[in-house]
């Protein structure tokens, strides 16, 4: 199984599809779409120049109270069809790639979306100081933004940010806290947000986005990613898996589907030692995936079924999908993609899948993708029995062929 096709099939109308298609149809230019999509967002000209517009719309202060000025740097992100084997049948799972935004995850939404709020609660100022807590993706969307707001921020962040991302908030000029206490409850939010309640006491002009209570979390992705999720599903959809942390992505985006398409099946996915769907927190692996606290937008009602992902089936999935596919998975897709894998065991196959994938590999080619780090948290034995269970049950992904 490999990734020799010259044709892929993208089900989106987006600028960014427009790019990958045309160079998938293209033999001789074709490359594999996540290195053409790497290359372009490692690209710093191209990056700034997909904001070029929200900087030019914001620098007028009078523009930069306008929410649909903030809006206009959000646009669809690309589908990929995949073909899943498994047991000795096909089945056909659509992933989004939330990467595709401008800052590389889903956050990019949440931040525009929290901007907005606070801009709108009370303007925000050059000079003004944002705070927020955060394990990497919204930091990144954040840092970027607010950069252009010529405001200025402090990232509350902790020992399980990956290196990257610290290297990358540094680089953008935030001011970073460092939380090396963990909160007993298998990670650091709540030490991190103690931080934070500790330094908006200390400077009162300092102003909090809080993506764990703010309305504004769930409400940009109930505009704006679930409406895609639909079109791109097609009447066909009936099921959607989503990852969870603040529970604001799902909270938006079930709330748009139980109006809008209530027989679509939601789908939890969340972290073996979270709180956010389980009773018992202990210490999770897996950056950006589940929580030391319940979330503060999801009810009982938000989701018809969750699956607590473990890492030792999350950092499999990654390493089987990126040796068929050569696209790296970040570890909440990775778990995502698990899930499904979980359905089809069940005996549940869904009629049209989709997986909503918040980042891509790139920041976990030093934990997921690295076995000293496999060596180093005692999972390597685990990974590879593991891998050897799903490929000898004959498991395999490969991009669908339009
Ligand atoms: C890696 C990762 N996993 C999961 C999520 C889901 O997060 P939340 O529930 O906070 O919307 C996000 C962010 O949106 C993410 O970046």
């Amino acid at each position: 199984m490999g990734q020799s096709c010259p044709s892929h099939r993208w089900t989106s109308s987006d600028r960014w599809t427009d790019l990958l298609v045309h160079r998938s149809t293209d033999t001789a230019l074709w490359r594999p779409w996540p290195e053409v999509a790497r290359n372009l967002s490692k690209n710093t000209n191209a990056v700034d120049a997909s904001l070029a517009g929200f900087a030019i719309s914001i620098r007028g202060n009078v523009l930069l109270r306008r929410t649909d000025e903030l809006r206009a740097s959000i646009s669809p992100t690309p589908v990929s069809e995949i073909v899943v084997e498994y047991r000795g049948r096909a089945h056909e799972l659509a992933l989004k790639h939330e990467s595709h935004h401008p800052t590389g995850s889903i956050k990019h939404r949440t931040a525009v979306g929290l901007l907005a709020e606070l801009d709108r609660r009370e303007p925000l100022e050059p000079g003004t100081v944002i705070v927020e807590s955060t394990s990497g993706n919204l930091g990144l969307a954040l840092a970027r933004l607010i950069r252009i707001l010529d405001c200025r921020f402090i990232a509350v962040i902790d020992r399980n940010t990956p290196e990257p991302t610290v290297e990358s908030l540094a680089s953008n000029g935030v001011d970073l806290e460092f939380v090396n206490e963990s909160d007993g409850h298998g990670g650091y939010l709540l030490s991190r947000l103690r931080t934070v309640a500790e330094l908006l006491r200390s400077e009162p002009g300092y102003r909090w986005t809080d993506q764990y209570h703010s309305p504004a979390n769930p409400r940009i992705h109930q505009q704006t990613t679930a409406p895609e999720i639909l079109r791109q599903g097609g009447a066909a959809l009936d099921a959607v898996y989503v990852a969870v942390s603040t529970g604001g992505t799902l909270a938006g985006i079930s709330a748009h589907l139980r109006t809008a398409r209530s027989d679509v099946r939601v789908v939890a996915v969340d972290a073996v030692g979270s709180l956010v769907t389980g009773d018992t927190g202990h210490k999770r692996l897996i950056t950006g995936l589940g929580a030391s606290r319940k979330s503060c937008f999801l009810t009982s009602a938000s989701f018809d079924f969750v699956t607590r992902v473990a890492p030792a089936e999350t950092v499999p999935t990654c390493r089987m999908f990126r040796q068929d596919t050569g696209i790296a998975l970040g570890g909440s897709s990775g778990s995502v993609v698990h899930s499904y894998l979980c359905d089809l065991e069940r005996g549940q196959f869904p009629r049209r899948a989709l997986g909503l994938c918040p980042d891509d590999g790139s920041k976990y080619e030093g934990t997921i993708y690295a076995d000293k780090w496999l060596d180093e948290t005692r999972l390597s034995v685990e990974v590879h029995r593991t891998i050897e269970k799903f490929r000898s049950a004959g498991a395999a992904f490969t991009i669908g062929i339009g």
